[in-house]
């Protein structure tokens, strides 16, 4: 949530501080985009412009009254926190004087106090905002030292919640000073120039050489330095890597949205993250193991925890590894495991599932687990991101950037590490023969194409979406793996169509459910595979069950299942797929549907309404 950019380096009419800083955050607008701000410093002097609502209207402003050129810049996209979504409230904020800028991500949890105590001093507020205090502090801080690293670590020991700060100042026109607690920062490092994002996405088009910073860290950048002091302004160390995103990956390619592109991108997101997944002696391994692999085969429990989507593919992932490694598996949304008294312990593995790896929610439930005695193991796509910092192992997702606000193509891959874990906890506690799990993996390699298949039928699926911009509430069924399949319909449908969606489990139909249905209701249904006769023929009367009330039914079933054809006015088939691997190719014609039916109404199906990526408070 917010998007931050800081940039440090030379002012030429070919690189532009304040050019750079605004590419950066159209790179980072899905973290929020309730309004844009930028402050440049040169030549002694600072100079900033902001505006509500989405980053173009910034660039408007920009036009009409352009501010000068400098050698330090910063830039703020911001998810409304404090304070609504308007001019004065949106960032940079400013100290009195107006030499001294500064933007935030996060919340301050003490802003109260802290701004009872300015304005008792004679500050006075302009914004509605928690860092417009921090602004203040910086500035009495700054004339106190005269130095703004110095600044920053006496306000940001004062402060309590969660942060990333960014301070600019007219006096030190080639610095941005930076601070970390509980949110995210990265800083890519340059040739004579250097970066600060929120997530790396800020720079990679500029450079790939990225630090970590840790919590509590206080970075100054220059053109030619970054030097990062912790909490007690003692040298410290970031961790340096190299972002393994392309470019490339972060523009449109010529599809009309990101969300689009990104759907496509799915086959590739699933074959990456399956790639390159075993050692020398043919056995699976994960990408980063920080306990002894005997403490995995310790483990008598699995919690998931992981929110939204993330969360759905936790509900695939219990199905799996139940099924493969005979271990119990719950699946929790974070933020309500994290505020309960969980029964957790050293045997418990708790597995946190996110894309950005910044999800405060699901942080917070990692440390919880963590405090309790549990091992984390993450399955984030972010390198560098806080969760996977901070968990005992980790498993990425190779699924490039993901721009669109709506998760499509991280959804996917986590499905497919989800299944690479169950196969490597198979495989650690000798549950399966390693030709068993090397079946598996085939299988699972099969599953591009089979994406590419459903692929095909896109046009078909638009269609049917583009005549049902009237529908006013969308069901979805489900059973086994195709109840979080219904769900995930159902929630790209609310955020992106913005129409009443719910998700059911298809047995608990009878139990409520079913009395939503009146003629014309549409009803998504997803039927598993026919070699699974029981499971499908539940299914199929199912179908039946809400189509005897009026239900207009559409329903998605493999190639081949024509025992679905009498019951269902539109039918989208997918591959012959393995039963446990059907989410991979049964939730694509959904997410198809969903951004159809809210480009059909005229939605911004990349950036939603009242939704920011990377969801950074709790
Ligand atoms: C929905 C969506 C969200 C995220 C959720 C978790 O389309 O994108 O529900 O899945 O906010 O985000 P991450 O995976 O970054 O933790």
């Amino acid at each position: 949530m917010c998007g931050i950019v800081g940039y440090v380096g030379p002012s030429s009419p070919s690189s532009r501080p304040l050019d750079l800083t605004l590419e950066g955050l159209a790179r980072l607008e899905y973290r929020g985009y309730d309004s844009a701000g930028v402050a440049v410093a040169g030549a002694g002097a600072l100079a900033a412009a902001k505006k509500a609502g989405k980053l173009a209207n910034l660039r408007g402003v920009l036009e009409e009254s352009p501010l000068p050129e400098g050698t330090a810049a910063i830039g703020h996209t911001r998810w409304a926190t404090h304070g609504g979504p308007t001019d004065i409230n949106a960032h940079p904020h400013l100290s009195e004087d107006g030499r001294l800028a500064v933007i935030h991500n996060g919340i301050i949890e003490n802003f109260a106090a802290l701004k009872a105590e300015l304005e008792a001093e004679g500050v006075s507020f302009s914004s509605e905002t928690d860092t417009e205090a921090v602004a203040h502090l910086l500035s009495r801080a700054y004339t106190a030292s005269g130095d703004l690293s110095a600044a920053m670590l006496a306000v940001t020991a004062r402060l309590e919640g969660a942060f990333t700060l960014l301070a600019l100042h007219a006096e030190q026109p080639g610095t941005v000073v930076a601070a970390r607690r509980n949110s995210p920062l990265v800083v890519g490092l340059g040739e004579g120039e250097n970066f600060l994002g929120s997530d790396v996405a800020a720079f990679i088009s500029a450079t790939k050489e990225a630090m970590e910073i840790g919590q509590d860290q206080v970075v100054t950048l220059t053109a030619d330095a970054v030097t990062v002091v912790d909490a007690a302004g003692q040298p410290a160390e970031g961790k340096r890597f190299t972002v393994d995103w392309d470019a490339a990956a972060a523009v449109k390619g010529g599809f009309e949205t990101f969300m689009e592109k990104e759907i496509h991108d799915q086959p590739k997101a699933v074959a990456d993250t399956l790639l390159g997944r075993h050692d020398e002696a043919g056995n699976l391994v994960l990408d980063e193991l920080r306990v002894d692999e005997s403490v995995l085969r310790g483990v008598d429990k699995i919690v998931v925890v992981a929110c939204g989507t993330a969360a759905y593919a936790g509900h695939v992932a219990k199905y799996a590894v139940e099924h493969w490694c005979r271990i119990p598996v719950e699946v929790e949304l974070a933020h309500e495991f994290r505020y309960r008294d969980p029964v957790v312990n050293v045997r418990t593995l708790v597995v946190a599932i996110s894309q950005s790896g910044e999800t405060m929610d699901t942080l917070m439930a990692v440390r919880h687990a963590s405090e309790q005695g549990a091992k984390v193991l993450a399955i984030v796509n972010t390198h560098g991101s806080t969760i996977a910092r901070e968990a005992d192992a980790v498993l990425y997702t190779h699924a490039g950037p993901e721009v669109a606000v709506a998760s499509t193509k991280a959804f996917l891959a986590q499905i497919t590490a989800c299944y690479l874990l169950g196969l490597y906890l198979s495989q650690v506690r000798g549950y399966k023969y390693p030709d068993e799990v090397a079946g598996y993996l085939e299988e699972l390699g099969k599953l591009p194409g089979k994406i590419e298949q459903v692929l095909e039928q896109e046009e078909d699926i638009k269609a049917v979406a583009r005549a049902m911009q009237s529908n006013t509430s969308v069901l979805f069924l489900g059973r086994h793996v195709g109840f979080p399949v219904a769900m995930e319909g159902a929630l790209k449908l609310k955020e992106l169509a913005y129409i009443h969606a719910e998700g059911f489990a298809a047995g608990e139909l009878k139990h409520g459910p079913i009395a939503l249905i009146e003629p014309g209701q549409p009803v998504f249904v997803i039927v598993p595979t026919p070699r699974r006769p029981l499971l499908h023929q539940k299914v199929v009367s199912n179908i039946q069950e809400v189509r005897a009330r009026g239900a207009r039914t559409l329903v998605i079933a493999e190639e081949g299942d024509e025992s679905v054809e009498e019951f269902a006015e539109v039918i989208f088939r997918v591959p012959r797929t393995p039963t446990l691997m059907m989410p991979l190719v049964t939730v694509v014609p959904l997410q198809i549907f969903a951004a159809e039916l809210a480009a059909a109404k005229g939605l911004d199906v990349d950036q939603p309404r009242n939704l920011a990526k990377s969801v950074t408070v709790e």
